[in-house]
């Protein structure tokens, strides 16, 4: 088992434990009122619905579930969630548990932040990509017709809670789509290299939170740091919105990255040899780099982009592997680069 700690706006604790032997132990101490709100996804619930059930009893469990994927992140679901809380008598005493992946996260998060100002919620994340990367750190959010991610807040969770069985027992598609974000911190910091990458284990899991953790407990609310954490979202998220949301997170996110490094590339002139050193760290998960998407639409679905300021977006780049940055970039500039890979390759 390891564990280490988020100092941010709250400190709390991130176990990761082989299975959920620990869970009462590690959590049921915020647990304090008599009322959890257990949110969940379809798939989750089919394969692990009644998992935390023995470790809740004493408590009333109100479980509601949503449908799976990244279309169910919206307003009507969000308020679905809160008026069953309501309904159902929760005050601030009560919390809340998010147990899925990603986008049950952000969608349990934002209304538990949000609910008679915030309630308590744990986290209990079920994929590699909400392992590694969105259960940590206190991002909620849902998504708006313009744009993904567009409504939400900044809220730690009390504790967030991994049992990599969960993540053992995961589809191949879905342990591609987390290593989208698991690539993203190879490329952030030289701690994660392409065997951890590989091996894809509790190790490599605990690196990235390591990661997490230090740009976390540097910027919370993203007014620097953090920022770099975007490394490859400003073109994914638009590339995921175009697609109506279809293709997965992490599947945008590293056609977002291979484009990331066409922009570093024409930056600062990287030599062809890092620039495949890059493509090499890219392919580990074998996603398909090519892209479906004009450069006129991805850099007008950009434009709503919360780093958007003005006619330029803050969008990160890497001057090497472990060496990221963020800049400045008209969007002019933006869709020539674009254009111009997409041209030259068939392959952001
Ligand atoms: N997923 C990026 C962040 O937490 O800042």
């Amino acid at each position: 088992m390891f564990e280490l700690e988020i100092n941010a706006s709250k400190t709390y604790t991130v176990t990761v434990a082989d299975d959920l032997s620990a869970f009462k132990q590690k959590v049921l101490p915020f647990l304090k009122g008599e009322s959890v709100a257990l949110i969940t996804d379809e798939k989750v619930n089919a394969l692990y619905g009644d998992a935390l059930n023995g470790f809740l009893s004493g408590k009333r469990l109100l479980k509601i579930v949503v449908k799976s994927g990244e279309r169910s992140k919206n307003a009507r679901n969000y308020l679905k969630i809160i008026n069953a809380l309501a309904e159902n008598g929760f005050t601030r005493e009560d919390a809340v548990i998010a147990f899925g992946g990603g986008m049950i996260g952000d969608l349990a998060g934002f209304a538990a932040s949000t609910y008679m100002r915030g309630i308590t919620l744990v986290s209990v994340p079920t994929t590699l990509l909400s392992a590694v990367d969105s259960s940590v750190g206190g991002k909620t959010a849902i998504d708006l017709a313009a744009g993904k991610n567009l409504c939400g807040t900044f809220y730690q969770p009390s504790a967030v809670y991994i049992a990599l069985s969960f993540l053992r027992t995961l589809p191949k598609r879905e342990v591609q789509s987390g290593l989208g974000e698991v690539i993203k911190y190879a490329f952030l910091s030289d701690t994660v290299n392409a065997e951890d990458i590989k091996r894809a284990d509790g190790e490599l899991v605990f690196k990235c939170l390591k990661i997490k953790r230090d740009i976390v407990n540097a910027d919370e609310k993203e007014n620097g740091a953090r920022a770099l954490l975007n490394f490859g979202h400003t073109v994914g998220h638009a590339i995921e919105k175009l697609s109506g949301y279809r293709l997965s997170h992490g599947l945008c996110v590293a056609k977002g990255m291979a484009c990331a490094v066409a922009v570093s590339q024409r930056i600062y002139g990287l030599s062809d040899q890092t620039v495949a050193k890059m493509r090499q760290l890219l392919e580990i998960s074998k996603h398909d780099l090519t892209n479906t998407f004009s450069a006129a639409d991805i850099t007008d679905a950009i434009k709503a982009d919360k780093k958007r300021k003005g006619d330029c977006v803050n969008f990160i780049v890497v001057k090497d592997i472990g060496k990221p940055q963020i800049v400045k970039i008209r969007f002019s500039v933006l869709a020539e680069i674009i254009k111009e890979y997409e041209n030259k390759n068939k392959a952001i």
